[in-house]
């Protein structure tokens, strides 16, 4: 990581202007960013070239049998800040075979970019974290990387990763991947939040283990009254660390007429997982229409009295909104307010066969929250598609 990484980092929590919601946060696990989010998959290379083609991730590093592994390939992925690795197994005896065998393609790993690895996994285990990987030093002649893992809900894991005293691109053991084939970046920055489903009353265990264990504040809170349809409803907290740069939501299921998305998620995932990654990026127009020319597929559009809408709901935001809502509309972006400024936001349809992990690209001019006032109209999407899958 550069010194401009961590100084954009830094302006990026002002301007989020989180530091008095957290002043309660414990501060025995500073985290300086999200470093990496890891997925088993079942075919790495494939998977690697859809989010070139469709995401316009870039090719970064790679690891398999050419750098001397023996038992999975990984493909690093890089846009601006986001990294993502997709890892594969190549034998049938390996647990990454067997993630992905139970859960399909999903995150197994989201890795936290501190400054003391064995510290963190120590305050973490201290306080209850179960072990999912010793601290590891793994070296090469671009310096060593300290890394130590600790399971949080479902078999998603993670992972403290030190790099102070590395220069090279990503980890030790990884070599630059030189491609050919190098779509243009659609625009992603970075990471602004990563969603979690757990399962029936799981919500407040889950909450208190990252109070408790990671020292995260709980700042939102949605209830099944808040996030409901006539058909469905799930309950939502958001919860962050001390300095607010990590954010995760974590939903349940709620009791409904019909069957709630997050049960839908938690049957077919098989256990608590990653639902979305949110993207940020600083022009969702132009980011938007260069994913649906590549093919990325989003949630159907809201009804046109949805758009209708918007200058009554945005009243005190209105003057400052530039875009156009016929645009927002052709686009089917979604767009929500709070008292500091608004935000644009769409979510992708699930990126794999089970109905799982999805995107949400999301820019925000102002607003803190996670798009409440979208709820609705967003959950009645997700319904007509459930429906359409038998799952409703
Ligand atoms: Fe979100």
């Amino acid at each position: 990581m550069s010194q401009e990484d961590n100084k954009s980092k830094e302006v990026s929590n002002v301007e989020y202007g989180l530091e008095k919601i957290f002043e309660g946060a414990q501060d025995f696990l500073p985290l300086l960013g999200t470093d990496y989010v890891e997925f088993y998959v079942g075919n790495a290379k494939q998977s690697a070239h859809y989010y070139k083609t469709a995401f316009g991730f870039q090719s970064h590093a790679y690891a398999g049998l050419e750098t001397g592994l023996k038992d999975r390939v990984s493909y690093v992925l890089k846009q601006d800040k986001i990294r993502l690795v997709l890892t594969t197994a190549l034998t049938s005896d390996s647990p990454i075979g067997e993630h992905v065998k139970k859960h399909g393609d999903g995150v197994k790993v989201i890795a936290l970019w501190v400054e003391d690895a064995r510290k963190s996994f120590e305050e973490t285990v201290k306080r209850g974290a179960k072990v999912y990987m010793e601290p590891v030093v793994e070296k090469d002649e671009q310096g060593e990387v300290v890394r130590a893992g600790i399971y949080t809900y479902g078999e998603t894991v993670h992972m403290f990763v030190e790099r102070k005293n590395y220069k090279g691109e990503f980890l030790p053991g990884f070599r630059k991947w030189e491609s050919d084939y190098n779509p243009a970046p659609v625009g992603l920055k970075f990471i602004d939040h990563m969603v979690g489903n757990v399962g029936w009353n799981q919500m407040n265990d889950t909450v208190k283990w990252y109070e408790d264990v990671m020292g995260f504040v709980n700042f939102l809170t949605f209830d099944d009254k808040q996030i409901t349809t006539e058909y469905s409803a799930l309950m939502s907290k958001v919860m962050s660390n001390g300095n607010g740069r990590i954010k995760f939501p974590i939903n349940e299921p709620a009791e409904g007429k019909k069957k709630s998305q997050i049960e839908e998620y938690i049957d077919f995932y098989e256990g608590a997982g990653v639902q979305h990654l949110a993207l940020a990026t600083d022009d969702i127009i132009k980011t938007v229409a260069d994913l649906k020319a590549r093919g990325v597929e989003f949630l159907p559009p809201p009804p046109q009295a949805y758009y209708d809408e918007i200058p009554t709901r945005l009243v005190v935001h209105r003057d400052m909104m530039k875009e156009d809502i016929k645009e927002l509309q052709r686009l089917s972006i979604l767009v929500d307010a709070d008292e500091e400024g608004y935000l644009l936001q769409i979510f992708t349809k699930p990126v794999e066969d089970r109905p799982t992990l999805f995107y949400e690209v999301i820019q925000r001019m102002g607003a803190k929250g996670f798009g409440a006032g979208n709820f609705k109209a967003l959950f009645e999407s997700i319904e007509r598609e459930q429906a359409l899958r038998g799952t409703l």
